[in-house]
């Protein structure tokens, strides 16, 4: 394990993959804990949004607020079946993480992490170097070019490192500019001028090898001043051989006011050879919200997600937020409110219903009626189970089972079966609902893990005991279809 130095004390770096299971206990008990307190959300839809997006290869994703993930199971719920793709709301910015020099504190990050892993989201992270939620010790630091340079490098380090081949794309630098296209003033600009950005986008790059590197900001979502910006500063990075992977048009926008060069703006980006993805799409209307605005607002949704799907380079569309009440719309701009896909009753609204359809989803997905009206079947499919033994001692072992989704259609729901032969018993089990009667065990989706996309796969686990003889169960069903054993 390396060692990193912060003021003398000598601190392990967590490799996140090689603790993931000692983490998935706690966080399990955590979200689930969450889950089971509160009654159970309404369903958006039979086929959620992931479903539909993970068949074009798109993601559809969600900035999550950590304290709604682990306080509130009806968001959490909504979190893991809606969304294929996360971003941390809060909790990856400076602020969070290293409040003070040097004393970092991931456990939001980490909470987050979890979150997206155990539900098979893509995770952005966000963000790295941005001069808003910095702490008032880098801000007001009066640092020497030299000092905020090394501040900035050991922040990167940590971050980025800390969560390396876990990310798949970091939003480097974020809100870079103003209006006008002018460099905005941060202590990172004013310090080390606009070369930070540069040397940001290096120092991620070394910290984390394998995630994209992006920039991020709003109003670039047109063809503007600002935007322009971003498309010479792209250039001039390319060609100083600066990694540069993506950029992220945030669209905070004002119902009724998609910029109508929002795809060109796009495809420009990506003919340059990047990638984009709108990042923290929320719409806003002016409160109280009437029916008609709620259908402009669905207008809008559906403009945005069809410019993006129509561009090969444009990766997905990330909401920021999932129910109304918790957006920080109200919070930041007053008098307007009701910017997202579900309503304060978790209810999917206009909106929900224009983001499904352009993703392929029928409007009628949830009362279906090619079955005479009756709810659809689970979609099966081929499936296929790796068994492990990871721990064993004189009375019981842990087991370890990853179930993957062969077939061509996302799970919406599973079981999977299988008996024991040794008369071994389960005592207790992680990431699925366990249950044994006789020598037949049962492993059930828990609420947040029951959608698997094609292709996709779910670790599960368990403690049992045994009486000496320890024989692995020979054959596994998925939804009563058996499944390949490897
Ligand atoms: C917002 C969060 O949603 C709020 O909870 C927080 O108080 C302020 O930041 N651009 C960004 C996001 O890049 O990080 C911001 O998120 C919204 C604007």
């Amino acid at each position: 394990m390396r060692l990193v130095r912060h003021g003398g004390h000598e601190t392990p770096r967590r490799t996140r993959a090689g603790s993931a299971r000692r983490v998935a206990g706690a966080a399990l008990a955590t979200f689930l804990g969450a889950a089971v307190l509160a009654p159970a959300g309404p369903a958006a839809a039979d086929s959620p949004l992931r479903d539909h997006a993970a068949q074009q290869g798109f993601e559809i994703g969600a900035a999550l607020g950590v304290d709604h993930l682990q306080n509130d199971s009806q968001f959490a719920d909504l979190a893991a079946t809606e969304f294929n793709a996360a971003t941390a709301e809060n909790s990856m910015k400076w602020e969070s993480t290293e409040p003070s020099r040097g004393q970092f504190d991931f456990s939001g990050a980490d909470a987050f992490m979890d979150f997206a892993q155990q539900n098979n989201q893509k995770v952005r992270g966000h963000t790295l170097v941005w001069h808003s939620q910095l702490p008032s010790w880098v801000e007001n630091g009066n640092f020497s070019q030299s000092e905020l340079r090394s501040v900035m490098e050991d922040h990167i380090d940590e971050v980025a490192g800390r969560y390396a081949g876990e990310v798949a794309y970091w939003d480097v630098a974020n809100e870079i500019f103003e209006g006008d296209g002018s460099w905005r003033n941060s202590v990172f600009y004013d310090t080390l001028g606009p070369d930070f950005v540069a040397d940001a986008l290096r120092m991620t790059a070394e910290a984390d090898p394998n995630a994209e590197l992006w920039l991020n900001d709003y109003s670039i979502d047109g063809i503007n001043a600002k935007s322009d910006a971003y498309y010479n500063l792209i250039q001039d990075l390319q060609a100083q051989g600066v990694p540069i992977d993506g950029i992220g048009l945030q669209a905070h926008l004002i119902n009724g006011q998609v910029p109508g060069d929002l795809q060109q703006n796009i495809q420009r980006f990506a003919d340059l050879g990047i990638k984009v993805a709108i990042t923290e799409l929320d719409v806003r209307i002016d409160m109280p919200a009437s029916q008609s605005e709620l259908q402009q607002q669905a207008q809008d949704y559906r403009a945005v997600m069809d410019a993006c799907l129509a561009v090969n380079g444009c990766v997905g569309v990330t909401v920021w937020g999932i129910v109304d009440k918790y957006s920080w719309v109200p919070d930041t701009f007053e008098g307007e409110g009701a910017p997202l896909l579900f309503n304060d009753d978790y209810q999917p609204k206009p909106a929900y219903d224009a983001v499904h359809e352009a993703l392929g989803g029928s409007s009628d997905d949830d009362d279906d009626d090619d079955n005479g009206g009756g709810e659809d079947p689970p979609p099966t499919g081929p499936c296929e189970v790796s068994y492990s033994v990871a721990n064993e001692w004189n009375s019981g072992f842990t087991g370890q089972v990853t179930v993957t989704n062969g077939g061509s259609s996302a799970l919406n729901g599973w079981d999977l079966q299988f008996d024991f032969s040794g008369g071994q018993q389960i005592t207790n089990g992680w990431n699925a609902d366990w249950s044994q009667s006789g020598s037949t065990v049962t492993a059930s989706n828990t609420e947040w893990n029951g959608s698997v996309p094609a292709g996709g796969s779910v670790d599960i686990g368990f403690n049992a005991s045994h009486s000496g003889s320890n024989p692995e169960p020979g054959s596994f069903a998925l939804n009563g279809e058996s499944c390949s054993v490897s």
